[in-house]
């Protein structure tokens, strides 16, 4: 009984996310959904209710919880939570079309239903379904700390996902692609909807040496940026999941050339530059699942604009809009993990040093896109300004990229925002804190 509840919770999951990435009217979407609704009759022949529970972001049936299907699906979870369903009962006499409504509700953007579950349910003519909060007094309205956790927790839960999918494309096991979609279009609503608190989540998370950090942050930058290039959604999420695997090649090679901290021999740097044709021999099996352009951008990430670079090509080949987009994320973000005598290289730094390669490397007129986006102090940078007082970026002005909106942090009694370009000449950022050693004590304030 356990496995079939199980699975019958998987499934409207499923049909949820495809409800979500595609719309109802896609043939797997009615897949999932009949597959969902067998499951339920079955259970609902033996009992008259089913009820689920989410308690702490965990799904509980009875006093059961399936802790590792909350691990799995634990961003569908989150997803509900937010919809305000945090329990749900089905009854027997269930008909589908009632299940495709609630299934739907859940699929929608925030701000297309606004109506609260229970109310939309009602509306909707279900009856043998209700849902809704544990404790509806005053639940609903979730405080702006709440709203700050969740999103942390979603770049948790992303980061987990992630790494998840890295970890099956090396292992040779078949992708949860459909999980993988809906992860990163996940991360892109949130993105879209509220990029500044998801951007300077990157930003603090930036200096956090996670294995799969880099790969995740180089991801949304690179979704972030192309969504700001104007691409569709589609296209943006297609970017978005090859950045994911630019080094999945490094994964194959060892720690001890990775790591090194001095030079690496001639055979090392050989190595370590294969990992982009290792990657995308490994990416080249899941072709079928994630398309070509993993493969692609694997390939192409460490060719230089102009065709310098690497792998050596024979031929002049410009390499893939995509290849150049994750080719500056790429480097903007290791850029930032990089250590000079103990101290991380500062924002300012790493703009003078891409700038540099501006011509030779990069796309000149994507780099300068790209810095006009982020700026060189980026968005949630903890900053010390000329004055001596703290603040934090909270917003850049495309057309001065040295000079952000701010708001100042310490001391407390001196708090307020300032444009810093309105303030030109009196006042600027002189240096950035590493939110992890120096700025730590600021964190709680950002
Ligand atoms: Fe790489
Ligand atoms: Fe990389």
């Amino acid at each position: 009984m356990f496995e079939q509840i199980e699975s019958a919770f998987r499934s409207i999951v499923s049909a949820m996310q495809i409800a979500q990435l595609y719309t109802t009217a896609h043939p797997r979407f009615s897949k999932f959904l009949d597959k969902a609704y067998d499951e339920l009759q079955a259970i609902l022949k033996s009992q008259s209710e089913l009820v689920f529970g989410i308690v702490n972001g965990e799904l509980a049936y009875g006093k059961e919880i399936f802790f590792d299907l909350s691990k799995n699906l634990s961003l569908a979870i989150m997803r509900l939570q937010q919809k305000g369903v945090e329990r749900i009962s089905f009854y027997r006499g269930l008909e589908k079309k009632e299940l495709a409504k609630f299934i739907e509700y859940l699929a929608a953007p925030k701000d297309e239903i606004k109506k609260e579950i229970e109310e939309f349910l009602i509306f909707s003519g279900v009856k043998n379904i209700s849902a809704g909060r544990i404790k509806s007094d005053g639940a609903s309205n979730k405080s702006a700390s709440e709203d700050k956790d969740s999103r942390s927790n979603l770049y948790e839960a992303s980061s987990q996902n992630v790494s998840r999918t890295l970890q099956d494309v090396l292992s040779d096991e078949g992708v949860d692609y459909l999980n993988l979609r809906f992860t990163l279009s996940t991360v892109m609503e949130n993105l879209i909807t509220n990029f500044e608190e998801f951007i300077k989540l990157t930003t603090i998370k930036r200096y956090n040496l996670g294995t799969f950090t880099h790969s995740l942050n180089v991801s949304i930058l690179s979704m972030f940026f192309s969504s700001k290039l104007h691409f569709v959604k589609d296209d943006v999420l297609e970017i978005g999941i090859a950045a994911l695997f630019h080094d999945l090649g490094k994964l194959h090679i060892s720690n001890k050339i990775i790591n090194k901290p001095g030079r690496l021999t001639d055979e090392e740097f050989a190595k370590m530059q294969s990992h982009t044709i290792i990657g995308a021999e490994v990416l080249l099996k899941h072709v079928n699942t994630l398309g070509i352009l993993p493969v692609v951008v694997s390939y192409e990430h460490h060719l230089r604009f102009g065709s310098s670079g690497y792998p050596k090509l024979t031929f002049f080949k410009e390499p893939h809009v995509a290849s150049m987009i994750v080719a500056i994320c790429d480097v903007y973000d290791a850029l930032y993990q990089k250590r000079n005598y103990k101290n991380n290289f500062s924002p300012d730094l790493i703009y003078d040093i891409m700038l540099k390669e501006r011509e030779k490397v990069f796309d000149p007129k994507l780099l300068d896109k790209f810095f006009s986006m982020m700026g060189v102090w980026p968005v949630g940078a903890i900053v010390s300004l000329s004055d001596k007082r703290i603040a934090v970026v909270r917003e850049q002005n495309e057309d001065d990229i040295w000079s952000p909106k701010v708001e100042v942090i310490s001391p407390a009694e001196a708090k307020e925002k300032i444009d810093l370009k309105e303030k030109k000449g009196q006042l600027k950022i002189e240096f950035a804190l590493n939110p992890w050693v120096e700025g730590k004590e600021y964190l709680a304030l950002i």
